[in-house]
């Protein structure tokens, strides 16, 4: 394993060790779910690179950024494991965006006007920046995201086909704990009665998953809504099942016959997301 904290370097070094070169992007405090791209990639390719970089363009909530967690050295030790094809990206923003750490404007396609986009305004432009800095500069083979942030799979999917750059996208499964809950280096953050009721985004999604087909949309959106109401620590932000494609909300008229489920709820200062395919 090798750690660059200079882009220009490391394109250097990786002009002559082999391709393909799978790319896995992170905001680093690593968890199973990170591990899972990795692994992937480590599968997929001969070069694999990890980067680790707390994007500062794609925090609508400076709260949220200035708690999120980085731990570098206990990351670093466990990516160690995975041997000499791996190389690390651990950039300052200044490398990336020099004097002016601010986003570009991307095109999203009106992919970015819902769920987390609506609700976390500039998020999917901070993202859509550092990964088009990314994949423009490295010029991965394969890059790997996961469906944990569904909407950000699909939008990065979007800029790659409308930029016209030759990565692949492979999105992956989500990894959840043994009680359902999707990893998330936020997690750690949570109190532990917090956690206890963090399960309940997954729960909500398979509860509204068993009545999906029955009841129309409209009629289902209450229920789960009702049902979180019971839980007076959790505060629910969306809940939404829609086209996994377009992002769309699926008829309000009409029982579901295919969809994606995304919810998003706070515990306390912590603000969580999950999704389930609902067919
Ligand atoms: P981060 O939240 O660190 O996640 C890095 C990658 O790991 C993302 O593709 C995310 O979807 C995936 N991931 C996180 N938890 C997962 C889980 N439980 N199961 C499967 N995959 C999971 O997402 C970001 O960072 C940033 O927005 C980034 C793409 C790096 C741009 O800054």
């Amino acid at each position: 394993m090798e750690v660059f904290d200079s882009s220009l370097s490391l394109v250097k070094c990786l002009s002559n060790k082999p391709r393909p070169l799978g790319m896995v992007p992170t905001m680093g405090a690593l968890h199973p779910g990170h591990f899972s791209l990795i692994e992937k990639a480590m599968e997929e390719n001969q070069t694999v690179l990890i980067s680790i970089f707390i994007n500062p363009t794609q925090f609508n909530d400076q709260n949220d950024f200035e708690n999120y967690p980085f731990q570098i050295d206990s990351d670093l030790e466990k990516i160690k494991k995975y041997g000499n094809k791996t190389f690390v990206y651990v950039p300052k923003a200044f490398d990336i965006y020099g004097d002016r750490v601010q986003s570009k404007s991307f095109d999203l396609n009106g992919l970015d006007v819902m769920m987390e986009g609506e609700k976390r305004a500039g998020h999917f432009q901070g993202v859509a920046t550092v990964v088009s800095y990314f994949l423009e500069i490295f010029r991965p083979n394969h890059a790997y995201f996961g469906e944990k942030d569904f909407q950000q799979l699909r939008i990065i999917d979007h800029i790659t086909q409308s930029m016209g750059l030759k990565t692949k996208i492979i999105g992956c499964p989500i990894v959840r704990e043994s009680d359902g809950l999707a990893m998330s280096s936020r997690n750690s953050l949570l109190t532990s009665e917090e956690r206890k009721l963090a399960v309940k985004l997954f729960e909500g999604l398979q509860f509204a998953k068993s009545h999906a087909k029955k009841v129309p949309y409209r009629a289902l959106k209450e229920m789960v809504a009702a049902w979180f109401d019971n839980y007076d620590d959790l505060a629910l932000d969306y809940f939404q099942i829609t086209d996994p494609k377009t992002l769309k909300e699926i008829s309000f008229d009409e029982p579901l016959t295919k969809g994606r489920g995304f919810i998003a709820a706070h515990l306390g200062k912590i603000r969580l997301i999950d999704n389930l395919d609902m067919s």
